[in-house]
């Protein structure tokens, strides 16, 4: 394959974050650009001179692509996949990957029968101070993690609606429970608590301001995160404290670490740009027709969503514990 040739189902938000991105791989061109909303795909198209559409099926029909980048709003994936996988085209989802379990399933398993190279979103998978950060704990008698994700509401119209969101927990935090089973393995038992009601003057609104989750994991370690979505203001950040018999790490979602023992201290920051990170092994991976080069498949990354679900179960049942598989 001479360039990976690309194309863009939704040209929204986080379609620009992946734009920029594509301007700097040589091995990759963006040839078609899709969206709903036909100015967002005209801008887009303009950009990298390809060629516009407002329906995914036509463009399916029309263009010889190797990949397409799904940047759709939860709610919005409505068979795009399926019909990617049926052409034998490469995908990247972004996360949460559907708020149908059984739908991304069937994706999940379309991909693995047609043996094609698939991504997720989850780029804070590529911070290059992760993998250090993971021979540690693989090192040490983990005992517990305590885990916390503050932040603000984002203001696309689908957001506050949690049949299109899924809700803070699966929209947002979902970045924070995919780096916990990336580092602590499955969860194997969950339960959450939600609390509305602080978030009072936006339009329209009708999810969690807030959830409180208890995980078991299969390692027999258990944790919890705290997620809110009420403050926008200085406060927000994003962050795990992993307590063992040796020693404490703190880590946050963008890479910064703190580890404590006995004698010494270490501390680190990441260095490297992980969203382009993220488009780059992808796209090698395409290139190369490997899918094991990328570090969030869809298969791993259906793992975060069925978590994310099961949470979101639990908080409507008012706390009830799941099982999971
Ligand atoms: N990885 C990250 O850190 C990160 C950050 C932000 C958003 N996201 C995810 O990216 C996805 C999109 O978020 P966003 O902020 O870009 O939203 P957005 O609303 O800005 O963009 C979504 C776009 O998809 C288009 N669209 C919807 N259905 C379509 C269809 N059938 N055909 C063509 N176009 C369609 C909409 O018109 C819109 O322009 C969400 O799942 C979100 O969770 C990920």
């Amino acid at each position: 394959m001479d360039k990976v040739k690309v194309g863009f189902i939704g040209c929204g938000g986080i379609a620009q974050f992946h734009f920029g991105h594509m301007e700097k791989i040589e091995n990759a061109r963006v040839v078609a650009t899709c969206d709903r909303i036909e100015e967002r795909a005209n801008k887009a198209a303009d950009r990298f001179k390809a060629k516009p559409y407002t329906s995914y099926k036509e463009m399916f029909e029309r263009e010889q692509l190797d990949a397409v980048y799904v940047c759709v709003e939860p709610s919005a994936h409505d068979g795009m996949e399926m019909m990617a996988i049926e052409r034998g085209i490469n995908l990247f989802v972004q996360k949460p990957m559907s708020l149908d379990l059984a739908y991304a399933k069937d994706v999940r398993d379309a991909i693995a029968d047609k043996g094609l190279v698939s991504a997720v979103g989850f780029q804070c998978r590529y911070v290059d101070t992760l993998p250090r950060v993971k021979a540690w704990l693989d090192g040490q008698e983990i005992g517990m993690a305590v885990c916390t994700r503050l932040g603000g509401l984002p203001m696309v119209w689908w957001w506050r609606r949690h049949e299109h969101s899924g809700g803070q927990v699966v929209e947002q935090s979902i970045h924070n429970y995919d780096i916990l089973r990336y580092l602590l393995g499955e969860v194997d038992a969950v339960h959450g608590m939600a609390r509305r009601g602080t978030i009072r003057d936006i339009e329209n609104y009708n999810t969690d301001d807030a959830s409180a989750v208890t995980m078991h994991f299969k390692s027999g370690v258990v944790a919890t995160l705290m997620s809110g979505c009420f403050s926008p203001g200085p406060f927000g950040h994003s962050s795990f404290d992993f307590y063992t018999r040796e020693g404490v790490m703190n880590y946050g979602l963008g890479g910064t670490f703190k580890i404590r023992q006995a004698n010494v201290t270490v501390e680190g920051k990441p260095g490297n740009d992980y969203g382009q990170e993220s488009d780059d092994t992808f796209i090698d991976a395409v290139q190369d027709k490997d899918p094991s080069l990328v570090l969030s498949p869809y298969a791993d990354a259906f793992k975060s969503l069925e978590l994310t679900l099961a949470i979101n179960e639990s908080m409507a049942q008012g706390g009830k514990l799941i099982e999971l598989p």
